[in-house]
């Protein structure tokens, strides 16, 4: 496979090592800072050297090179500063992601597009129009990372093997995410079995919260979305078929339409070949659409 990541910042250059971790292809790292991309890479290609992995990093400035990508994984863009949300973005990383999403349309028009660049389910939204590709070849990471934090908090509270995990996170990769207690369990035993009401909120408030504390410690959130991304695509390049939160364009599932935001959907080689729609209880329902409000105010003030 050939994957190429446009940004190669603090979140870009994890993308990439845990694409060739898991021998997934070869890597383009592209960013419109001079040496930054071919730095990245050549640090990245020492690591698989002693390791005798034969994935291969090319860094480059130049958007030629990302002609024939199997994947494009956009993640150019301005990060949060502590105190900001992921909408305080909205303006400067739409006329990025705009930017790159007409260099995707010319050079690599075919391929299967994941957007992480915040705020996440509107700049997905805007990918999808402006490359003008088939609803399930342009996809959204944002609950893949919601779902790694909510696994975390469920596995060192009820000190269960991470391994053991089963959850799901969706709604808006923001101020409205909905990690779903009722939909997650411990080698299959509800997870309700295993803790109370007050750790179950509890749950959900850290989980919606913890990025903005990691942001206040250390600036940024950096491995865990390496990884996120690099699961998806795992899942689709290697047709697992394997359900995982993505944001992805709704006509009518949930009851809404012409929006993106996160759900479960299986991702095998066509990208997002099913949306799951799960039966949920008022209170989920509500805060689904509180998202779905927030992330349609934002659509409308998208450059399209
Ligand atoms: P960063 O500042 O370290 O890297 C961003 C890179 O994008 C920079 O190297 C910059 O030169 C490059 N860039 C800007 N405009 C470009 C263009 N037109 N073409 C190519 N490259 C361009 O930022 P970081 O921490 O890597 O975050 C990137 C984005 O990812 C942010 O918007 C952040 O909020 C988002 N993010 C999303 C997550 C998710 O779950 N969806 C998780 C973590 C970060």
């Amino acid at each position: 496979m050939n994957i190429s990541i446009i940004g190669s910042g603090r979140v870009g250059s994890s993308v990439a090592l845990n694409c060739c971790m898991r021998e997934l292809g070869d890597v383009l790292l592209l960013d419109i800072v001079e040496g930054l991309p071919q730095g990245e890479s050549m640090d990245i290609n020492h690591q698989l050297a002693e390791l005798g992995n034969d994935c291969h990093v090319k860094g480059s400035n130049d958007y030629q090179d990302m002609k024939k990508s199997d994947f494009v994984v956009i993640v150019a863009g301005i990060g949060r500063k502590p105190g900001m949300t992921r909408m305080d973005l909205l303006k400067t990383n739409a006329g990025i992601v705009k930017d790159v999403c007409n260099k995707v349309r010319t050079y690599s028009p075919e391929s299967i597009v994941i957007v992480v660049t915040n705020p996440l389910d509107p700049l997905t939204y805007l990918a999808l129009k402006i490359i003008n590709s088939d609803k399930g070849k342009v996809m959204g990471m944002g609950g893949m990372l919601d779902l790694s934090r909510f696994k975390e908090y469920i596995s060192s509270t009820t000190r269960m093997s991470r391994s053991s995990i089963q959850a799901m996170v969706i709604g808006e990769h923001g101020e409205n995410m909905l990690p779903l207690v009722r939909f997650s369990s411990i080698s299959g035993i509800p997870l309700s079995s295993f803790i109370n009401n007050v750790q179950s909120s509890e749950f959900v408030t850290k989980t919606r919260n913890v990025a903005a504390e990691v942001i206040s410690l250390k600036g940024a959130t950096v491995y865990a979305p390496g990884n996120a991304v690099s699961a998806m695509i795992d899942a689709i390049s290697r047709n697992r078929r394997k359900i995982l939160p993505v944001s992805a364009f709704l006509e009518g599932e949930y009851g809404y339409s012409n929006v993106c935001l996160g759900v479960p959907c299986v991702l095998g080689s066509n990208g997002i070949e099913k949306i799951i729609e799960l039966d949920l209880n008022q209170e989920e329902k509500e805060m689904l659409t509180n998202g779905v409000e927030s992330v349609k105010t934002a659509i409308r003030e998208l450059p399209i």
